[in-house]
């Protein structure tokens, strides 16, 4: 997601710091830059689409005057990679500027009152309300703290935020919510970030801000507050010991195990898409005739799972294809009624946006889910949507799988309500348990990850596994497989569950390991009758299963429990994270480097 980073400096120009600041977020990928600063009562603002070494080339971004400032490199969620959309933004005046880390859910809301009340917009963004709400604040004479504590409380949705303001000089307010943000306090000034590599060149005294707080910079000292009873907070700051690749990872070893850390938060975020764009998406594909889920890799193992929310939610049949094959496949039957609904972490993957080409050329309708807004993906979709899981660094995708179900379930749920295939009661019922999914996801990382640790251990030197699922579970498996021969490079089969006896039953010997993924839902029955097949043969059984499924506990070796009562078709989402901790820590206990498996590329831009 986006990098934000204030700071104020005792003397010396601050421009520069924040430009060195700003550098060392360009590990986690970005699209647009931007400084601002205070100088003799004006703000002095650049900012600009492209690299940061682009940027500065053409604007030079050392020369904004001023000791006090603040930069933002953007990746964008609302609205594409422009100069226009890029931070700081500001009010109509100019004399509020403010950058932004994390998703206004009401940005709509919020935006139409302003503009009734004469606020003109120029931007995309969600951000934008934010100066303006300031601006109509301190129009009603409350001082820059009360203004900024004012249209914070109007804030829906995530945000961690800077703001600086012509006529206090010397300040600058930080406030958050549910997004990242730290304090630096150094003997040259105060800096608040979202990261701490950023701020680590001037200090290692770091204050943690937390949720409902607002933090009042200025070149001594810092005031916290709590937004709602405006209580005064005093906390010590801590030292942190982290070199600067240590904190890129936020601490952790690797930048797979951060990110799979990391769904929590990307799913709640997941669950703010905009209601507009939903709409948009839902309405084609209630018209389309004949659907392709086209996608490579992890995003075309999300659409297998999808398949099944939609036949089961919305009666409407969904084609999943892997994007190499498409042509071959179904090209020729591709026309004028065909939607693609292509997804794509990066956007850019080059058999995908082979098959949207072919499909354009033949009248089909595309469509779009990425992470990537501005990539090619989003310029030749008639309509896309974002993943929302923010830049992802591993080349093993774990977020992008979980984030992109999060968008499948509500698009399904979308359709069951225009399609009416679903009683009111159940719509309710899954609208509800899919709010759940991030705390649910939380909790098996808190819970699970030891014993996944010590199972991997003990099963390290097996050659080869078995991935077996019903099902919707079967999209489950198929993606467990695929991160374990990724990064741990161990030769993997999955399989539908009911088609194993069909073949892969043959390889099964004493001691054959098989990670059976056993939610307790409509094909328990049938599962536990293949889990017997292996076992009358030898096979070992590990099992991710409901905590509540005693029959599968005992029929197990090992086993991982899953939370009771998920639904269904929601399964995926939970059930896949065991198995991506189980190929870390595969990975790892073979001395490899998850975060770089051999041969493989996080976007293959090749065909
Ligand atoms: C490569 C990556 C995978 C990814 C796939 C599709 O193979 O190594 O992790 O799932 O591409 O990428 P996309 O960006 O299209 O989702």
């Amino acid at each position: 997601m986006c990098g934000i980073f204030g700071c104020v400096l005792q003397k010396g120009a601050v421009a520069p710091l924040i430009h060195s600041g700003l550098k060392r977020l360009e590990y986690r990928g970005y699209d647009s830059v931007g400084i601002a600063t205070v100088f003799k009562g004006r703000i002095y603002l650049k900012k600009d689409r492209g690299k940061i070494d682009e940027v500065h080339a053409r604007w030079n971004l050392n020369d904004l005057p001023g000791k006090m400032g603040i930069g933002h490199t953007r990746w964008a969620t609302h609205g594409a990679p422009l100069q226009i959309n890029a931070h700081p933004q500001v009010d109509c005046s100019g004399k509020v500027a403010v950058i932004h880390n994390g998703i206004i859910e009401n940005f709509a809301e919020l935006r139409d009152e302003l503009i009734n009340k004469n606020h003109g917009f120029v931007s995309k963004t969600d951000t934008e309300v934010i100066p303006h709400l300031i601006e109509e604040n301190l129009k009603t004479g409350l001082d820059f703290k009360e203004a900024v504590r004012e249209a914070v409380t109007k804030l829906e949705g995530s945000y961690a935020i800077c703001v600086v303001y012509s006529g206090a000089p010397n300040k600058i307010i930080s406030a958050r919510k549910a997004s990242p943000l730290v304090i630096g306090i150094s003997d040259k000034g105060v800096c608040a970030s979202s990261d701490i590599p950023t701020v680590l060149p001037l200090t290692n005294k770091i204050i943690e801000v937390n949720n409902g707080e607002i933090a009042v910079l200025s070149e001594k000292e810092v005031e916290i507050r709590r937004i709602e009873s405006w209580e005064r907070i005093s906390r010590k700051p801590c030292e942190i010991t982290w070199t600067l690749e240590m904190a890129q990872k936020q601490g952790y070893p690797h930048f797979m195990l951060k990110e799979i850390h990391e769904q929590p938060s990307r799913l709640q975020d997941g669950l703010r898409l905009q209601e507009n764009y939903l709409n948009l998406l839902t309405t084609f594909l209630d018209r389309s005739k004949e659907i392709y889920l086209i996608a490579c890799g992890t995003s075309y193992n999300a659409c297998v799972a999808a398949s099944y929310m939609f036949s089961n939610l919305c009666n409407l049949i969904t084609h999943p294809v892997l994007a190499s094959e498409f042509v071959e496949q179904y090209g020729n039957a591709v026309n004028i009624d065909s939607t693609i609904l292509a997804v794509s972490q990066s956007g850019e993957t080059a058999d995908v946006l082979n098959a949207i080409e072919y499909a354009r050329f033949r009248a089909a309708t595309i469509l779009g889910i990425t992470n990537s807004i501005g990539s090619t993906l989003t310029r030749v979709a008639r309509a896309y949507i974002s993943q929302q899981s923010g830049p992802e660094i591993g080349v093993a995708a774990t977020k992008t799988f979980t984030s992109q179900l999060m968008v499948f379930a509500q698009l399904a749920l979308h359709l069951a309500k225009i399609r009416g295939k679903v009683s009111q009661n159940q719509m309710d019922y899954l609208t509800e348990k899919i709010q759940e999914i991030p705390a649910l996801v939380e909790e098996i990382i808190q819970i699970q990850e030891k014993k996944i640790r010590k199972i991997a251990k003990k099963y390290k030197e097996k050659a080869c596994f078995y991935f077996l699922g019903r099902g919707i579970s079967t999209a489950t498996a198929i993606e467990g497989r695929l991160k374990l021969l990724e990064i741990a490079y161990i030769p993997s089969i999955a399989y539908p569950a009911g088609e194993s006896k069909h073949g892969p039953i043959s390889l099964i010997e004493q001691g054959f390991p098989i990670i059976f993924v056993c939610p307790k839902d409509s094909t328990q029955k049938a599962l536990i009758g293949n889990i017997m097949e292996m076992k009358a043969r030898g096979g070992t059984i590990i099992a991710v299963v409901d905590e509540s499924n005693d029959e599968i506990k005992k029929l197990a070796d090992d086993y991982i429990e899953i939370p009771a009562d998920i639904p269904e078709l929601w399964t995926p989402i939970p059930y896949v994270i065991p198995l991506q901790l189980f190929a870390y820590y595969m990975a790892i206990e073979k001395g490899l480097n998850p975060d770089m498996p051999r041969n493989l590329a996080k976007s293959v831009t090749v065909l």
